[in-house]
């Protein structure tokens, strides 16, 4: 495998420059299956080498264990790991299943500063809202964040999931250095109106899931096969008739592979970043995984260039996807349109 390193973007106007590719650490504690940790911090260690910067983490994830894995790596490289992690969605591991999407003031300060504890870090350097919650007036959410920075907890805002019309509204009260949805071959309402948002406002964007949880990479081909406790075995798009429908759609990503020599996983990412330029925006894909291996395979994906007959085989795919990006979409920006 070559070694590869990244080359650099803003992260927003006036923000910090960052690998043009995150690595997304979510399936280290929760929802993927089981996790070699061994495996996984080596991971964290060789994207750093490569030139990868943004480690994306939340506080949700796996109930606050997700920032207590990754807080002693961010320490040991602290000057060179931009760390983002998210707040808003309300969870008990009492009830795994209950979510409640929080944007009130309080609760936004007592969140930073539980994942400032876990992390173990004076200062978060992307603070993202992670779902909105129409019922909290935007500017109050965005006010309370534009507190924390003044306070020195967050260097800079991000939102996730949100649309064009509530990205522009928030942009209004402080600036926003980055967006963060769901983006691939298979997953593209964002382009409706939130990345001609963000392109507009200059505000980066932060393709997650860009290999639709590993599905367009053909590492499973329905949910049924992953193990117990992989919450995509009960996924929209992975199960019963949708995951067959949905497997026959890989086969334009097969044939480009193969022609091109190279893995199904790095021409998702390759077309992520040239459909970027399309809309004329800054993107930095957060592919989430444990491996050093794959993390190799994805890196070198960063600078891989289809040509323009293989983005038109790729172009109808997303339109013909059976399922819905998540069961409930109402927490979604795509639910608010
Ligand atoms: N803002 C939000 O609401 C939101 C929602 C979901 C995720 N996220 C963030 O986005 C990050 C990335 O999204 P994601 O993890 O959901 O999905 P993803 O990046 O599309 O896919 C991750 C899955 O693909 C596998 N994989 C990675 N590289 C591969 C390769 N080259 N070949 C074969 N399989 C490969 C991984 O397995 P291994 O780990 O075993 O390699 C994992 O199962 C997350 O880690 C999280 O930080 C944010």
């Amino acid at each position: 495998m070559t070694h590869q390193i990244l080359p650099t973007a803003e992260l927003g106007t006036g923000g910090p420059l960052v690998g043009v590719q995150g690595l997304g650490c979510m399936g280290m504690s929760e929802f993927y299956g089981p996790t070699d940790s061994g495996e996984a911090l080596a991971t964290l260690d060789a994207a750093l080498e490569s030139g990868v910067t943004l480690f994306d983490t939340a506080d949700m994830y796996g109930f606050g264990r997700n920032e207590e894995f990754v807080g002693p790596f961010v320490r040991a490289n602290r000057d060179r790991v931009v760390i983002a992690t998210k707040f808003a969605i309300e969870r008990s591991e009492d009830d795994p299943t209950r979510r409640a999407v929080r944007n009130d003031p309080a609760y936004i300060r007592s969140a930073v500063d539980a994942s400032l504890r876990r992390l173990g870090v004076d200062e978060i350097d992307l603070y993202y809202m992670h779902r909105r919650n129409p019922a909290v007036p935007l500017a109050e959410s965005v006010g309370a964040m534009a507190e924390l920075v003044r306070a020195g907890k967050v260097r800079h805002l991000g939102l996730s999931e949100v649309t064009g019309a509530e990205l522009r509204e928030a942009h209004a009260v402080h600036p926003i250095a980055a967006l963060q949805s769901e983006w691939s071959v298979f997953a593209r309402d964002v382009e409706r109106s939130a990345v001609p948002a963000a392109a507009e406002l200059g505000v980066a964007f932060v393709p997650y899931s860009p290999l639709g949880r590993g599905f367009l990479t053909g590492a499973f081909q329905d949910g049924a096969q992953l193990s117990e406790n992989d919450f995509r075995r009960t996924h929209p798009r992975f199960s019963g008739d949708n995951a067959a429908v949905n497997g026959g759609l890989l086969d334009p990503l097969r044939e480009i592979a193969q022609a091109r020599g190279v893995t199904l996983a790095q021409v998702a990412l390759a077309w992520v970043h040239q459909r970027a330029e399309v809309h004329g925006l800054t993107v930095v894909p957060i592919p989430g995984t444990r491996k050093r291996s794959r993390l190799a395979e994805n890196t070198a994906a960063a600078t891989l260039r289809l040509t323009a007959e293989e983005l038109a085989l790729l172009e109808p795919v997303a339109e013909r996807v059976a399922g819905p990006r998540y069961a409930d979409m109402s927490f979604t920006s795509a639910g608010r349109e």
